[in-house]
């Protein structure tokens, strides 16, 4: 019934521009016009991740909601947790328009927004004004494009944002903003990880409520260079990883948009994505909690990514080709999968299928 619905409603959206339908999808969801998810989740998908209790470990991916404009309605359609973001320190228009390209026959989208914003300060009123209504709302992070000291823009996010997060993601693999995935380099995320880490520790000394630090990883980290990025991440301790960002990859796409600049994401980003996933899970021999992004536009999918190591999920582009009734499709599978198995926890299933996902090309 509700994919009936979608399926009339995706024709409107395909209608007008990837932008524009995004803009009116955040107003639907601003005004309440969307499907609530179930009042509670099956207690197969509960976990307990870096701290918080997750009902389910289905999230929406940053990019969606980038200006906090939705948290509530993005946990009121029955997901786990929303995050929030990018958000850099000072509001950016980002890149020139058209920067948003639907790639219907390969259902995927290539975006170069460029971290368009509006800044800390908005995004940081409207999480004050909803704190006291719960639920886990992640806030992302990144530098504004202008930034000379970029480490410190993320400094800045966490400072800020420090009362409102429930986690915070460090953006440093969007492919739109020149220059930021040189982050992931060794010794520049030793420094930014070692400037972020002892920011948080002053928080903690002078009394403030710790808070999670994931970092957002690429998909398009060479073979050979991802233990070293994932011996640091160790090191400095992050909660967790999530993994993956878009891709600049642009194999075997058949959409005429494929050779538009930008992160691809969707679909075939699904491969490439959940092989990473399994590469870091193997590497972190499944200590470190991961998140699995990328392609998820099915139970079976999101399935899969569990199987490959991952402990919580979030998903965008599925969203827009198969619309919100996904999030129950996905929890239905899951809590299916595992009555079926009679198993009484995802930790049961995680990472059963790494070694055949570490294995595939990235
Ligand atoms: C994104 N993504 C993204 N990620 C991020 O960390 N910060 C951001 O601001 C954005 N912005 C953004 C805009 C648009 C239009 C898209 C499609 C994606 C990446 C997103 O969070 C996710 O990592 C990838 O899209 C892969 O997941 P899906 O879309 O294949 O489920």
């Amino acid at each position: 019934m509700l994919k009936e619905f979608y399926r009339l409603t995706r024709n409107a959206l395909f209608a007008v521009s990837p932008e524009e339908a995004h803009e009116l999808s955040l107003r639907a969801l601003e005004y309440g016009v969307y499907p609530r998810g179930r009042a509670s989740d099956d207690r197969v998908l509960t976990q307990t991740v870096f701290g918080l209790e997750f009902n389910n470990p289905v999230g929406i991916a940053a990019g969606y909601d980038k200006d906090a404009r939705v948290p509530d309605a993005i946990l009121g359609m029955g997901c786990g947790f929303a995050e929030i973001g990018t958000i850099t320190p000072h509001p950016q228009s980002g890149n020139p328009k058209p920067r948003v390209f639907r790639l219907i026959e390969d259902n995927a989208l290539i975006n170069r927004l460029g971290f368009n914003n509006g800044g800390h300060a908005a995004a940081l009123g409207r999480l004050e004004a909803r704190k006291n209504r719960g639920g886990i709302v992640g806030v992302n992070i990144g530098a504004n494009k202008d930034s000379v000291d970029r480490a410190e823009d993320y400094v800045l996010g966490l400072l800020r944002f420090n009362s409102v997060a429930s986690y915070f993601t460090v953006n440093i693999s969007s492919p739109n903003t020149p220059g930021l995935r040189d982050l992931q380099a060794p010794a520049a995320l030793e420094e930014l990880l070692s400037r972020i880490m002892t920011a948080r520790k002053r928080l903690i000394d002078d009394g403030a409520q710790r808070r999670p630090v994931v970092v957002k990883i690429s998909p398009d980290i060479a073979a050979d260079d991802i233990a070293a990025i994932v011996e640091k991440l160790v090191a400095y301790d992050v909660d967790a990883i999530a993994v993956s960002n878009t891709t600049l990859a642009r194999d075997g796409l058949k959409s005429p948009h494929a050779t538009e600049a930008g992160g691809l994401s969707g679909r075939p980003v699904f491969q490439r994505s959940t092989a990473m996933l399994a590469r870091v899970y193997k590497l972190t021999e499944g200590r470190i909690p991961l998140i699995g992004i990328g392609g998820i536009d099915s139970g079976a999918r999101a399935l899969e990514k569990i199987e490959a190591g991952a402990t919580l999920l979030q998903l965008y582009t599925g969203l827009v080709y198969e619309g919100p009734a996904l999030i129950g499709e996905i929890k239905s599978h899951l809590t299916k999968t595992l009555h079926v198995g009679r198993q009484t926890s995802l930790a049961a299933i995680r990472g059963r299928h790494a070694d055949y996902w570490a294995k595939q090309p990235l």
